[in-house]
C-alpha cells in the first residue's frame, strides 16, 4: 500500500484515517476503501495501460454524469496519473454487487425481483438523453470494438482469437439505434441496496453505443433459466434480443 498516492488522495478528501483493500476485486483494477474524517471513499488503481486508459474514461464519465441525475453512478473526487499506476478516486457506496445479492438471495422470488430491478435500471440508462455524455461522433461504436479487438488480440491481452474476429467481422447484426450504454453490463458492475439494483458502477466503458452488448451481458448468467429472463423482460421492454444476437455479442464480450 505504499506505493498508493497519499498526497493526491488528502488533496482531495481531506485526512485518511484508514486504507483498506476491498475483499472484493475486479478484474482491471485493484479497488481500496479508504476511510476519511469526512466520509468514505473508493480508489481504484490501474497498472496495465490499457486498463488505465478505461480508468480514465471511467473518471470522465463519472465527471459528467454527476451533473445529471438520471443515471446514477458514485460521485468522482480525483483522478490521477504517475509513472507506474492510474487512480481513480470515488465516492463509496453501499450495498453489495447483484452477484453478491443473487447468491444470497432466500428464494426465487427475491431473485426474480433483483433481475426485473436490474433491468428497470437498464431500461432507464437505455432511454435516458443521449446528449448526457457529451460525446462527439467517433465512428460507429461496433467498428470501435472490432478494432479495439484486434488491438487487444495483437497485444496478447485477450481471450479472443483470430478466427472469431474474423467471424465477427463477417456477421454483424443488422443496424439499430445506439443509445447510452454501460459497456461492461454484468451483474458485477451493479449494487444493490434495499432489495434494489439502484447504482451502477465501473463505468469504463459508458458510451454511445449498442444497446444488444449491454442485454447480452446482463441476461447472460440467467439465459437458460426461462423464470428470470422473464423477469429480465419484465423490467426491460423496449427490445429482446434473439439467439443470434446474444450468441454475437457474448463472443465480442470474449475480446475485453
Ligand atoms: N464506488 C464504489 N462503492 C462501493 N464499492 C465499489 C465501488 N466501486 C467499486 N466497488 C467494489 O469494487 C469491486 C471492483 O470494482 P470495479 O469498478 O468493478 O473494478 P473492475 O473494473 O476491476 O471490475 C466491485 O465489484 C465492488 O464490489
Ligand atoms: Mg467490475
Amino acid at each position: 500500500m505504499d506505493t498508493l498516492p497519499k498526497q493526491f488522495i488528502e488533496n482531495h478528501i481531506g485526512t485518511v484515517m484508514d486504507i483498506v483493500l476491498l475483499e472484493q476485486q475486479g478484474c482491471t483494477s485493484t479497488v481500496y476503501k479508504i476511510s476519511a474524517l469526512h466520509g468514505t471513499y473508493i480508489l481504484k488503481s490501474a497498472e496495465p495501460e490499457i486498463f488505465r486508459e478505461l480508468l480514465e474514461n471511467e473518471a470522465e464519465v463519472l465527471k459528467k454524469l454527476n451533473e445529471q441525475t438520471d443515471i446514477p453512478v458514485p460521485r468522482f473526487h480525483g483522478f490521477t496519473r504517475t509513472d507506474s499506476k492510474s487512480h481513480l478516486l470515488m465516492s463509496y457506496e453501499e450495498g453489495v454487487t447483484l452477484t453478491e445479492a443473487l447468491a444470497e438471495a432466500d428464494s426465487q422470488g427475491v431473485k426474480n425481483d433483483l433481475i426485473e430491478s436490474f433491468s428497470t435500471l437498464l431500461h432507464r440508462l437505455h432511454t435516458a438523453d443521449t446528449s448526457i455524455l457529451k460525446i462527439s461522433s467517433r465512428g460507429k461504436w461496433l467498428d470501435i470494438q472490432l478494432k479495439k479487438a484486434a488491438e487487444y488480440l495483437q497485444a496478447g491481452n485477450t481471450d479472443g482469437n483470430q478466427d472469431l474476429l474474423d467471424d465477427l467481422r463477417n456477421k454483424k447484426p443488422h443496424d439499430i439505434k445506439s443509445t447510452v450504454i454501460h459497456g461492461d453490463c454484468t451483474t458485477d458492475n451493479v449494487l444493490v441496496k434495499n432489495n434494489q439494483v439502484y447504482l451502477f458502477i465501473d463505468a469504463g466503458g459508458m458510451t454511445y453505443g449498442d444497446p444488444r452488448y449491454d442485454i447480452a451481458l446482463a441476461v447472460s448468467e440467467f439465459l437458460n433459466h426461462q423464470d428470470e429472463l422473464s423477469s429480465f423482460y419484465r423490467g426491460y421492454q423496449r427490445y429482446k434480443i434473439d439467439a443470434s444476437e446474444f450468441k454475437y455479442f457474448d463472443s465480442l464480450y470474449e475480446f475485453f
